[in-house]
């Protein structure tokens, strides 16, 4: 009998109103990215900073220049190490609402899914930290290691606030000897993983001006630079599509390769292209040659546009020459990769593309530095025995191409092994219109947590350092 037992019979006998709980907290709009919902986001802090002072922490909500931090510690057990739990509460935007089967903040559970905005990323997967040290608390009146919670609501909108708050506080409040993060997948349904690379990300938005106004297309056509061709230009010459090779002079300097270690792993996790293709309903997969699937969304930088506009966009034909024109495209980021960096490599290439007649304005929206943790150590290894136990199978070791902005931070300010271990699934939708999250995930999620904190305190505090 694991020596978790004691907590895991009540987690079980809890299910339903830990499900009640996570309902009403998704029932809170709190989309950190448009201004119109700041109330709900600040209301959404408060619902939660209630839920972690009633499970036994001592909690708060800490007030930024943007949306509030939710903080909660619980500190008693001295001699043993310290957990810092990281989540965020903020959600994205549900559109397109109609797509959705079920209102995006009206949370139904149908076939053993839970449906709603932030089911996955990230209120249900990191309501599972606060649910296990609850249950630990409430069976045995105390934890076997100490716990911090940090929950930001400006993840989703890029975590200025956060960062600006961890950098000030230099691990002095946040000191912690690991980092817990479950914001990321599942390699697949029933098998646990532990992620050791997330990509960065450097977002921009480009924007070409040329003449003063619209015009017409024949009586000024051939007098002067279409800012919707030069555009066009331009975008086409970042990246080639057959090659999938990003063309920025120095874009790929400071990309660390592939192991082959890491090649080897790869290849020889269950992932099936035939049926990923399928899937995405395109005749080929395409993306950087000489790389798998899974390496270059894990482990390969890309460039993709994310918009662009210009011109008429209406139905019929307008014959109209556009006197701006615009795109927004990101850039994914590998070890070790700088946004900053990139950004002027960028920048520089751009100016030179641009041909006479048009100016050329690149605005920075949000970045993100890679982030690649060292998959060993003691409390790597609490980790993977933690997983192992709860879901049967020994965790795959994987990367992912997505990017949590401050985790980054983290590794770098608290110096403390950050285990990302994610209860996600791929096909969760984060997102999307139907985003959801199992349940069998959810409560398989919180058993997980359990059974780390009695094996992280088994550990000297220290000791991963
Ligand atoms: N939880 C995701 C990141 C993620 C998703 C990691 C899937 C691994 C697998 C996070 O909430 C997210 O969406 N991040 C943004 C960051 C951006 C807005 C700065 C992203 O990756 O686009
Ligand atoms: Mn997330
Ligand atoms: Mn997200």
């Amino acid at each position: 009998m694991s020596e978790s037992a004691d907590v895991l019979s009540w987690v079980d006998e809890n299910r339903d109103r830990f499900l009640e709980e996570l309902r009403d907290y998704l029932r809170i709009p709190s989309i950190s990215t448009d201004p119109a919902y700041a109330e709900e986001v600040d209301r959404c802090s408060r619902f939660l900073t209630e839920k972690m002072g009633a499970a036994g922490l001592t909690a708060e909500r800490i007030e930024t220049d943007g949306h509030p931090l939710v903080y909660a510690e619980w500190g008693d057990a001295k001699g043993k190490p310290t957990v810092l739990f990281y989540g965020h509460y903020d959600v994205q935007p549900p559109d397109p609402v109609e797509e959705w089967s079920s209102p995006p903040f009206e949370p139904t559970v149908s076939d053993g899914r839970l449906v709603a905005r932030g089911a996955t990323d990230d209120k249900g997967q990191s309501y599972t930290h606060l649910k296990a040290v609850e249950s630990m608390l409430r069976v045995r009146g105390e934890l076997p290691v100490n716990v911090k919670f940090l929950v930001e609501g400006e993840e989703e909108s890029g975590g200025q606030s956060i960062e600006a708050y961890v950098r000030r506080d230099g691990g002095e409040r946040l000191g912690c000897d690991c980092v817990v993060i479950s914001d990321t997948s599942m390699f697949a349904r029933g098998q646990p993983s532990l992620l050791y690379g997330l990509k960065g990300l450097a977002y921009v938005e480009l924007r070409v001006r040329g003449p003063n106004r619209d015009l017409h297309s024949g009586t000024f056509g051939g007098a002067v630079q279409n800012p919707l061709n030069a555009l066009a230009t331009i975008l086409a010459a970042l990246r080639d599509s057959r090659s999938g090779r990003v063309l920025i002079p120095g874009f790929y300097d400071a990309v660390r390769p592939l192991e082959d270690w890491e090649r080897r792993e790869f290849a020889a996790l269950p992932f099936d292209e035939e049926t990923y293709r399928r899937d995405l309903g395109v005749d080929v997969l395409a993306g950087e040659e000489g790389y798998t699937t899974l390496e270059r969304v894990w482990a390969r930088p890309t460039l993709d546009l994310n918009g662009i506009w210009g011109g008429y966009q209406g139905a019929g034909a307008k014959t109209v020459l556009p006197g701006k024109a615009g795109a927004k495209l990101s850039m994914r980021l590998v070890p070790d990769q700088e946004p900053q960096h990139v950004v002027a490599a960028l920048r520089a290439f751009v100016e030179t593309l641009a041909p006479p007649g048009v100016t050329v304005e690149l605005q920075e929206m949000h970045g993100a530095r890679p982030v690649l943790v060292e998959p060993s150590g003691p409390f790597m290894e609490a980790a993977y025995e933690a997983l192992e136990a709860e879901w049967g199978r020994r965790p795959v070791k994987v990367r992912e191409g997505g990017s949590i902005p401050i985790v980054g931070t983290f590794a770098e300010v608290l110096d403390a092994p950050v285990l990302l271990m994610g209860f996600g699934l791929t096909d969760d939708r984060l997102h999307a219109p139907n985003e959801k999250l199992d349940l069998e995930n959810f409560y398989g999620g919180i058993r997980s947590i359990v059974r780390l904190l009695d094996g992280l305190g088994e550990i000297a505090p220290g000791a991963g350092g």
